[in-house]
């Protein structure tokens, strides 16, 4: 963000909806990249792509507790605010929100958004009930508070990684008519073709090599449709069978309508789903073929 002089200023930091929006007030296109922290480059290739789609980017950094089910530690959720804030900085995100959790739920937050069934039960919201719902809620509040200020345009960026999240919040903007683009950015990978996620840390060095199967599986399974396989049961059955061999607990290895995640017919857009544990890490990937 420039000043008055023309000179660098750094990133605004700020904690409550007042002064996000006095620092938002001089612009009109915000792009906005809600983030839980604990960032990783996956997180920066968000904002890299934002700069160039409006005039001011904002980031937030909020652990919502309403996505987390009973059994998933919120307290536990690893908190790298210093390692976050530099990491933000260097990658010239100009304004970045983190309220304290009275802020964004002064109250018991008793609204919330329902996805649409269809879209939220299957898959991750299959193995994890509630999830969709609490993250829809908040980020339908995260985007009236950054988004509502926006004069031109409101853009929201999200990884693709969640593809799902993605294609929920999506309709979810559609069907509340919000005058806001999403756009989805391409999933970062090390060199072994693993997905950049928070969760990867959870993995020793060893393991950390091993969960590139799970893109390995995506992409053959990828590679034999492309050759022509049409029976889609069978070959996630195989999938599922081969990663079981391999030392994994797989959730759920699907292949899916690209647009609206249903049991697909031929000729429609596909993509590849997939969840597996790792003793105990669980780790999600996808791949459109
Ligand atoms: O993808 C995430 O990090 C979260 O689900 C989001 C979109 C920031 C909402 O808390």
């Amino acid at each position: 963000m420039l000043n008055t002089l023309g000179t660098d200023i750094k990133m605004e930091i700020v904690s409550s909806i007042k002064d996000l929006h006095l620092v938002l007030q001089p612009f009109k296109k915000p792009v906005f990249v809600p983030t839980m922290g604990n960032l990783h480059d996956g997180h920066l290739a968000l904002i890299h792509a934002a700069k160039p789609l409006g005039d001011v980017t904002v980031s937030s950094i909020f652990i919502n507790r309403l996505q987390f089910l009973p059994n998933e530690d919120f307290d536990k959720y690893p908190r790298t605010w210093e390692a976050d804030c530099n990491k933000l900085k260097d990658a010239q995100c100009d304004i970045l929100f983190s309220p304290p959790e009275f802020e964004l739920y002064p109250q018991m937050q008793t609204f919330k958004i329902s996805p649409s069934e269809d879209l939220s039960n299957i898959l991750e919201g299959r193995y994890r009930p509630g999830f969709f719902t609490g993250v829809c809620t908040v980020v339908m509040k995260l985007i009236q508070i950054v988004l509502s200020q926006g004069k031109d345009n409101r853009t929201l960026i999200l990884g693709e990684k969640d593809y799902q999240q993605l294609l929920i919040v999506k309709d979810m903007i559609r069907q509340f008519s919000m005058p806001i683009e999403v756009i989805g950015i391409p999933t970062i990978r090390e060199k072994t073709g693993l997905a950049l996620s928070s969760r990867n840390q959870y993995l020793n060095e060893k393991n950390k090599h091993k969960a590139s199967e799970l893109f390995f599986t995506l992409q053959k399974i990828s590679q034999s449709i492309k050759a022509g396989a049409t029976n889609f049961l069978d070959i996630e059955t195989d999938a599922i069978a081969e990663l079981k061999s391999k030392g994994w607990e797989p959730d759920y290895m699907c292949i899916r309508n690209a647009e609206n995640l249903k049991i697909p017919q031929l000729n429609e857009p596909l993509i590849v789903l997939g969840a597996a544990r790792l003793s105990n890490t669980r780790l999600i990937d996808n791949l459109r073929i």
